[in-house]
């Protein structure tokens, strides 16, 4: 059993490992702390002890506290001055060679107990213990940047993972503060493959020259997402999340549902990194630019609208719809709103166009999920003959920001929420995590604003399955496959 008292060997200790160290001192353990960079450890060691004077200063550490842990954090110089540790976590550079290699060597130092943590992000928990004499003591302990902050570890079992070492670690995990959740070793883990859609479906969309990257955040945000996928790739890095989709790519044996894109390609090619060198989607220090003006013409006062449909989204329309007269049809098969001769529908995964063709409408919009921020932006998409002037007209009346993109299928936060939906599922369905385990992963690791199995509670899985659908007869392709899961969990 893993308790404060045990000492711990940290190895590697940039960006990531300097975190987990100061988590694991504060909880009380004795770290030992050792790169192969020289004077690396000191200097984790001094970071550390800035980043605690800062907390002392703003009187979220006391002064004592702060000195017992910096007291537990030793720089070692050579890889056996922590022979004692019975758990070693490593951090060190993103190589498979080199992760083995200094697994072998941990076995050969460490007490025949000891546990071994990778916090690898996207290597094969299975391939790195393989070779090893006891394969069974490896697990992934995958931490999320930075590590002091942010509460999600998943614990990653590899094919030959003891199932009582990965409760260890979750256990000694929670006692750090954290909220561990079971991964099975598989591309991207948990939370790296269910985000891939939040920048596969945006990058699609910028493909197709639906909207401005500006715009696609808006509306994203509006959602309650807390960066738009194109700002939120500027800020890790377009080279490290084309790495990552990448990786998971290939790692996937190239199934298409995980291309990259040829947009987030070209930036890469450009040396457009993002944030971190100046320019990404976006200029900086400006960032986003503002959106485009819409051209807007409000309904006439008093206009009447009638209310299609019936469910939360009727009833939030027809709640937003307090400046009309508002009439409901609750029978109607589509949900939005009519005024005059123009209807705004939800999307149901068609395009307006689909939609107008298969219903002899002449002027038809469509718009996004609502927004759950007030006064968000709201994506909407209209079919040549309708005004897109109008329907933002009624948009905006309805208390809502309208940002008119291209006519595409599932516009832009429907059909990312259905595909990170569809992601969870799969992952689920491949034994990967439970649904709980994505849902918290998601929220805690990437800040989501619910989990995916929260939001297929809310969307409902039919209307799931219809965005997907939509999606699939419009591409058609491996893309927009429905997972089993989903299909299933209908049934069930
Ligand atoms: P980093 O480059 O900041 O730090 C790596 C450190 O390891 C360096 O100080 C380097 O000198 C040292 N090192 C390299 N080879 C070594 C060896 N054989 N023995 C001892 N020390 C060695 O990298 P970062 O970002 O901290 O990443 C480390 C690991 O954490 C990687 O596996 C990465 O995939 C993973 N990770 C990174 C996250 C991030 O946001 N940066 C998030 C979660 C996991």
């Amino acid at each position: 059993m893993t308790t404060s008292k045990q000492d711990i060997l940290l190895i590697g200790v940039g960006v990531m490992g300097q975190g987990i160290a100061q988590v694991a001192a504060q909880a009380g353990h004795r770290v030992f702390l050792f790169d192969t960079f020289e004077g690396a450890a000191v200097k984790a060691r001094e970071k550390i002890a800035t980043t605690f004077t800062k907390l002392v200063e703003k009187a979220k550490l006391t002064q004592q506290d702060a000195d017992a842990t910096l007291a537990r954090l030793l720089p070692i110089q050579t890889l056996a001055e922590g022979k004692t540790a019975l758990l070693a976590i490593e951090a060190v550079v993103e190589r498979l060679d080199v992760k083995h290699s200094l697994f072998q060597q941990l076995e050969d130092l460490l007490p025949e107990g000891a546990i071994l943590a990778t916090n690898t992000s996207s290597i094969s928990v299975t391939a790195i213990g393989a070779g090893l004499k006891r394969p069974e003591r490896l697990v992934g302990m995958h931490f999320f940047n930075p590590a002091p902050l942010m509460k999600l570890v998943e614990v990653v079992h590899g094919l030959r993972t003891d199932k009582a070492i990965a409760a260890e670690v979750e256990q000694l995990a929670r006692a750090w503060g954290k909220t561990p959740v079971h991964a099975r070793s598989t591309p991207g883990f948990i939370v790296n493959r269910i985000a891939r859609p939040y920048y596969a479906e945006a990058l699609m969309l910028l493909q197709e020259q639906a909207l401005a990257p500006e715009a696609l955040d808006a509306v994203l945000r509006a959602a309650g997402f807390r960066m738009g996928p194109c700002e939120l790739m500027d800020l890790i890095g377009l080279d490290t999340n084309y790495a990552v989709t990448k990786t998971v790519f290939e790692a996937n044996f190239y199934d298409r549902r995980f291309t990259p894109s040829l947009v987030q390609r070209e930036l890469v090619e450009a040396g457009q990194f993002g944030r971190k060198n100046g320019r990404g989607f976006y200029v900086y220090p400006e960032g986003a630019p503002a959106l485009a003006p819409c051209p807007v013409a409000p309904p006439a006062a008093g206009s009447t609208v009638v209310v299609h449909g019936s469910g939360t989204v009727a009833d939030a329309l027809a709640v937003a719809a307090k400046g009309f007269t508002v009439s409901r049809v609750p029978t109607s098969n589509w949900v939005g709103l009519q005024l005059g001769s123009l209807q705004l529908r939800q999307t149901d995964g068609r395009s307006a166009w689909q939609i107008a063709r298969a219903e002899g409408l002449a002027q038809l919009a469509v718009f996004d999920e609502l927004p759950t921020v007030a006064g968000g932006a709201i994506a909407f998409a209209t079919t040549g003959a309708a005004s897109a002037a109008h329907a933002a007209g009624v948009l905006q009346a309805l208390g809502w920001q309208p940002v008119p993109m291209q006519d595409a299928p599932g516009l832009v936060v429907a059909r990312t929420l259905a595909m990170l939906v569809n992601e969870a599922a799969d992952a689920v369905q491949q034994g990967v995590c439970t649904p709980d385990g994505a849902d918290a992963a998601m929220k805690l690791g990437v800040n989501y604003p619910a989990g995916p199995f929260e939001w297929l509670q809310r969307l409902g899985r039919s209307r799931v399955i219809g965005l997907i659908e939509a999606l699939d007869a419009c591409y058609r392709g491996e893309r927009y496959r429905i997972s089993p899961w989903l299909q299933r969990a209908g049934a069930a």
